[in-house]
């Protein structure tokens, strides 16, 4: 019989939910453990649980980046004859360079690995790792995608005594009930794009497929896992993805928008503008014509941000490769019959978000709206050319009743996308990883 669940980056998305599932699964007998790096990840998780699931929870205190601490932290964790171990610790950035990433997502798997192996006589471990990735013939559209195929390689070449299975998911949204998540990254950088309507345009394949999947059903797959490896039955893969209910592009934004609107509609506000997708080969022209005709008046920053969050979703808005729907007793449900809760669930949190208030950015918004999507698209025009101004249908610059102040945050002054996640009491940041 197993007697102990250690379960890595329990203070995450993912890993908070399944702690909670656990718990009530397992009122006792089964010590369930976290390896947790920070105070603040365990200050995190108890936030997130409650008292009554993390007063039965043991602790361990370990950087899985520090192989020497991890090995002195399972020196302090006592021997037992049966462990099963599910491995979500992780960097999700998909921004960041392989140096960066492949000491938590590669080393930090192998380090967690070894801790499993040495307090433990027999282990099953599961890797929790993306259905847009795969341990072979794959090319990977970035270094996060990379590591986590290498780190899923190297648990099954050099731990094959821990059996080690592969929980493949797709990108992960709020509960389809309730919509709660612990942090706001993937689709949630999106939902804050269209939500402060600044953009000109958003740019994308047009026929672009989206998936994703509602927290509570992908945990509930990965619990279904967890149960078959209690009982001694090993299962390869599984991929949690949506498969046939994945949604294009156009069409997501479009649920988005509408879900959004009802909530401003609520609020006595007016719906938001239309925003238009354009394609890559249009952004790159665009891109190469502000270059060479060395435009002026362009907010090089708010420019420089655009281009940066661009780059970091480009791959999956280009690229909608993803491996199928594998090993679950059900299909994910369609986005659309709980998109409204996610979306309201993050514009619940984010509304009380502090946020500084300054003008939107005008260089950029103007030109870029200009020439990507008016009357005179595809043309640079001057900002003060009378075509400009009739062009110009971006948010005006100063606070407006339909566009009150806590909505008009500058470019410079919002936090970055693409900076690591906010440590908190609530979903705080939006972030550019999966
Ligand atoms: N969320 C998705 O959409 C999604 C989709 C596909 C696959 N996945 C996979 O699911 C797993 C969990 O993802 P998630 O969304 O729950 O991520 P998350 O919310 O960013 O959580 C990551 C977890 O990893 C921990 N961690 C990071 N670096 C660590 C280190 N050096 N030592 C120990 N712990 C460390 C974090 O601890 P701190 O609290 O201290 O930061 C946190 O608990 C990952 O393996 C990810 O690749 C996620």
């Amino acid at each position: 019989m197993t007697e102990r669940i250690i379960v890595s980056g329990a203070s995450g998305v993912i890993g908070s939910e399944l702690m909670r599932r656990l718990a009530l699964e397992f009122p006792r007998g089964v010590e369930l453990v976290c390896v947790l790096r920070s105070e603040d990840s365990a200050q995190r998780l108890a936030t997130l649980l409650g008292l009554a699931i993390t007063s039965r929870v043991r602790v361990v205190r370990c950087d899985l980046t520090d192989a020497d601490g991890a090995a002195a932290a399972a020196a302090e964790l006592p021997r037992v004859s049966h462990c099963l171990a599910v491995h979500a610790a992780a960097d999700v950035s998909w921004h960041k360079s392989l140096q960066e990433i492949r000491p938590i997502n590669v080393d930090g798997s192998v380090a967690f690995a070894r801790l499993v192996r040495a307090t433990a006589e027999t282990a099953r471990l599961i890797y929790i790792s993306s259905a847009y990735t795969s341990r072979e013939e794959w090319t990977y559209r970035n270094s996060y995608e990379q590591t986590k195929a290498e780190a899923d390689r190297l648990l099954r070449r050099d731990f094959p005594d821990l059996h080690p299975s592969t929980f493949s998911c797709s990108l992960v949204v709020g509960d389809s009930v309730t919509g709660a998540i612990g942090a706001f990254h993937g689709l949630y950088p999106l939902m804050r794009v269209l939500s402060d309507a600044r953009m000109p345009f958003l740019v994308a394949r047009p026929d672009v497929l989206i998936d994703i999947v509602p927290l509570d059903w992908t945990v509930g797959a990965l619990v279904g896992l967890v149960r078959q490896a209690l009982r001694g039955v090993h299962v390869d893969d599984v991929v949690a993805a949506a498969g046939p209910s994945r949604l294009p592009f156009r069409t997501l934004v479009a649920e988005i928008r509408q879900s959004l609107d009802v909530l401003r509609r609520a609020e006595g506000r007016g719906p938001l503008p239309e925003i238009p997708i354009i394609s890559f080969r249009r952004w790159e022209f665009l891109r190469r014509s502000f270059k060479v005709w060395n435009v002026k008046g362009l907010d090089v920053r708010a420019l420089r941000l655009f281009e940066r969050i661009l780059e970091s979703y480009r791959p999956y808005l280009e690229d909608d490769r993803i491996r199928p729907a594998e090993g679950l007793s059900g299909p994910a449900p369609d986005p659309r019959s709980y998109l409204p809760r996610v979306v309201e669930y993050w514009r619940t949190l984010d509304r009380d978000a502090p946020r500084r208030v300054s003008p939107a950015p005008p260089g950029l918004v103007a030109h870029v709206a200009t020439v990507a999507v008016g009357p005179c698209a595809g043309r640079i025009r001057s900002p003060d050319s009378p075509v400009h101004a009739s062009c110009q249908r971006w948010p005006p610059a100063t606070p407006t009743a339909d566009a009150p102040a806590r909505d008009v945050v500058s470019a410079a002054e919002a936090p970055l996308p693409l900076s690591p996640g906010a440590a908190g009491t609530r979903p705080s940041a939006n972030e550019i990883r999966q």
